[in-house]
């Protein structure tokens, strides 16, 4: 791995701890003005201090993010569907890597759906943006989403997160399970977990902590931190568990307190 890789690595995954609190705010590709997200920029800045890198839409940054930003940006470079199309599945590359370089991005994210009407499409193009990111030391995230059809286990999360794995990714987002630790154990790379849809803020730590417990790096979490009554609480009790190994009781006072 060449030292821009690494170095691009680094900046979103803490070399000594080897742990991530990345903040997703890419819904806006598929899912438009999501809730919590009307004024995206108004809603991230005040958590960005608390973030170890910020993954959203190459829009997204340029309306909503300052330039002069230290958080490492792992950017969505695939899109193309909407929660109002025929399939989500059905995503392409929307982001030339070249503008990826110009937008000075840490790492470039796309989806694959294992098992879905467009799987093939969606995995060749994550060896595309790995190839190209190889080309240019860029690392790239692999988002194993999961297509409609699909359940979230560790049978299927294991195989879409492996097959990301053996395409290249350096790191692959996935969600948390029954028997995680099986989808970690099969996946050579460092995987963060996704949060998934608004639950209670409490069992939203409760899967923070689970996860990184059984072996994820850490989170990339966007609904749970945005949607909640308390963003900057629950991020920073997303951090405690995540970096400081803090309980899941010490992370909700944390919450509590805003
Ligand atoms: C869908 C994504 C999100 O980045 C991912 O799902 C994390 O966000 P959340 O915690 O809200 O699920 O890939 O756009």
């Amino acid at each position: 791995m060449d030292w821009g890789m690494k170095n691009r690595l680094s900046r979103i995954i803490n070399p000594v701890t080897k742990r991530c609190v990345m903040l997703a705010v890419d819904h806006g590709y598929f899912l438009g003005p999501t809730s919590g997200l009307e004024n995206l920029g108004k809603t991230v800045k005040p958590l960005l201090g608390h973030a170890d890198a910020l993954m959203l839409t190459r829009g997204a940054l340029r309306t909503g993010v300052s330039a002069d930003i230290k958080v490492p940006i792992v950017l969505r470079v695939s899109g193309g569907n909407s929660v109002v199309g025929d399939d989500l599945s059905n995503e392409d590359i929307t982001v030339n890597t070249e503008d990826a370089i110009r937008l000075n991005v840490s790492a470039m994210a796309l989806s694959i759906y294992v098992g879905s009407q467009y799987e093939n499409r969606t995995v060749v193009n994550l060896a595309k943006i790995i190839d190209q990111g190889e080309k240019y030391g860029i690392p790239v995230l692999a988002v194993t989403a999961v297509g409609k059809n699909m359940v979230r286990d560790a049978r299927y999360l294991s195989l879409a997160s492996r097959i990301a794995a053996e395409l290249g990714a350096h790191i692959v987002k996935t969600y948390y399970c029954k028997n995680f630790r099986k989808v970690v154990k099969t996946c050579p790379v460092p995987i963060v977990v996704a949060g998934g849809k608004k639950i209670p803020e409490k069992d939203a730590l409760k899967l923070a902590y689970n996860s990184v417990n059984e072996g994820a790096c850490g989170v990339d979490m966007g609904r749970n931190i945005f949607q909640s009554d308390s963003p900057m609480g629950m991020i920073k009790a997303v951090r405690a568990i995540v970096h400081e190994n803090a309980s899941v009781k010490k992370a909700y006072q944390i919450y509590k307190r805003g």
